[in-house]
């Protein structure tokens, strides 16, 4: 089963790729993680990318394109993959599609823009690992610290109040219309999923999706 996660950001598609995958048995590829790490670690790609990032901007198609193929032939493994942050952009869907990579379903989790700028200011995060908290909803265990490493817990660059607006406007620009482009064009199993509610009500909702493809 190979899946395509939409949503604008601070729907949840972090913090639910990483129960899908840890369910149902499947490789994860978020390409925001990706390229933070690329940021992080000091790399050619990073230093690429890192004014892009900051602004909310999107990362040109055909250097994303060019990632997530290399990932899908290295990095996937055989058991089938989610990803989470790509494609972004039609000439990316596009682009996924002439490389006969096989899409089984598209996931969309919706969420209003209030309860989005809410999530996305209230975030922290583990740069090295991905994982992400919320001060008040998914709170660490110890404040400011990530409760697996110990290590401190940081916000992320592209969660100021303007560039949230930003990112949103992409988006709706740029995105979303992707939902239409998979379910009318290729026929993919199109599931749109409310993202209100706790961590575990979203993901019991997925399951329930799932469970009737
Ligand atoms: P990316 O990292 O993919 O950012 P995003 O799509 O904006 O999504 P976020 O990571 O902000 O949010 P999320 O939906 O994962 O929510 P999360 O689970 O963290 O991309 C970053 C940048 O990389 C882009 O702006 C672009 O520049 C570049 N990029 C990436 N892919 C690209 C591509 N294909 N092409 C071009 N450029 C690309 O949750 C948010 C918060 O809410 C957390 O605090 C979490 O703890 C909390 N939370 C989650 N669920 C719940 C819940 N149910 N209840 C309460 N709190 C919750």
């Amino acid at each position: 089963m190979n899946l395509i996660l939409v949503g604008p950001p601070g729907a949840g598609k972090g913090t639910q790729s990483e129960l899908i995958c840890a369910h149902y048995g499947l490789s994860r590829l978020s390409t925001g993680d990706m390229l933070r790490e690329a940021v992080r670690s000091g790399s050619q790609l990073g230093r690429q990318v890192g004014e892009t990032l900051r602004s909310g901007g999107l990362i040109p198609d055909e250097l994303m394109t060019a990632l997530v193929r290399l990932w899908i032939e290295k990095d996937a493994g055989e058991a089938g993959f989610l990803l989470d942050g790509f494609p972004r952009t039609i000439p990316q869907a596009e682009k996924l599609d002439q490389a006969n990579v096989t899409i089984d379903a598209l996931l969309y989790l919706k969420l209003d823009n209030t309860i989005l700028m809410n999530r996305l200011s209230q975030r922290r995060v583990h740069l090295a690992s991905g994982r992400t908290y919320h001060l008040s909803d998914n709170p660490p265990q110890q404040e400011g610290l990530d409760d697996v490493t110990g290590e401190p817990l940081v916000q992320r660059e592209d969660d100021l109040p303007e560039v949230i607006k930003h990112r949103l406007q992409t988006f709706y620009d740029k995105t979303e219309v992707l939902s239409i482009y998979y379910r009318e064009k290729l026929g993919v199993k199109y599931l749109q999923i409310d993202a209100h509610g706790s961590v575990v009500e979203v993901f019991e909702r997925i399951q329930t999706a799932f469970s009737a493809v």
